[in-house]
């Protein structure tokens, strides 16, 4: 079974990696997909996220890269014949974020969402953070 791991990606942290790497003993192939998130203005350009993504994935077999960007998540997931999403979930506010999100993909489409709850020792790491202190 193939799943897709969506997101942003901007750029991808080691929170992301936990989530692929665990992701990728659960699925025959995951694939990492770069979409547009509305409520984000985006910071690194398409193909540096695709970059960093690559490398920090090159050690897992069955994880690839793709994007999609304009486009919905359903639209993405019916064409390349994907059923599943993964997402990671740091805190109880994720998930308030993300179940409006899980029950409409499923509503409009019937792909089901995985919440991998996301390793303590990642829980504080975003993308957001870590933009804000490497430009220091
Ligand atoms: O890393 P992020 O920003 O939390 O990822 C959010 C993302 C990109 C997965 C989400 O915004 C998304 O699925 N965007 C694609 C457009 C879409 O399908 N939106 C409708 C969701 S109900």
């Amino acid at each position: 079974m193939r799943a897709v791991f969506p997101g942003s990606f901007d750029p991808a942290t080691q929170g992301h990696l936990d989530v692929a790497r665990r992701a990728a003993e659960m699925f025959d192939e995951v694939v990492m997909c770069v979409l547009s998130n509305p409520k984000k203005t985006g910071r690194f350009p398409l193909a540096e996220r695709l970059a960093l993504l690559a490398d920090l994935t090159g050690d897992l077999a069955n994880v690839t890269v793709d994007s999609s960007p304009g486009r919905l998540l359903v639209d993405y997931c019916r064409e390349a014949g994907i059923d599943v999403v993964v997402r990671g979930a740091r805190t109880p506010a994720d998930l308030e974020h993300e179940l409006p999100m899980a029950q409409m993909n499923r509503h409009l489409s019937g792909i089901e969402t995985l919440f991998v709850p996301t390793d303590p020792a990642h829980s504080y790491i975003s993308s957001t953070i870590v933009t804000a202190t490497a430009q220091r």
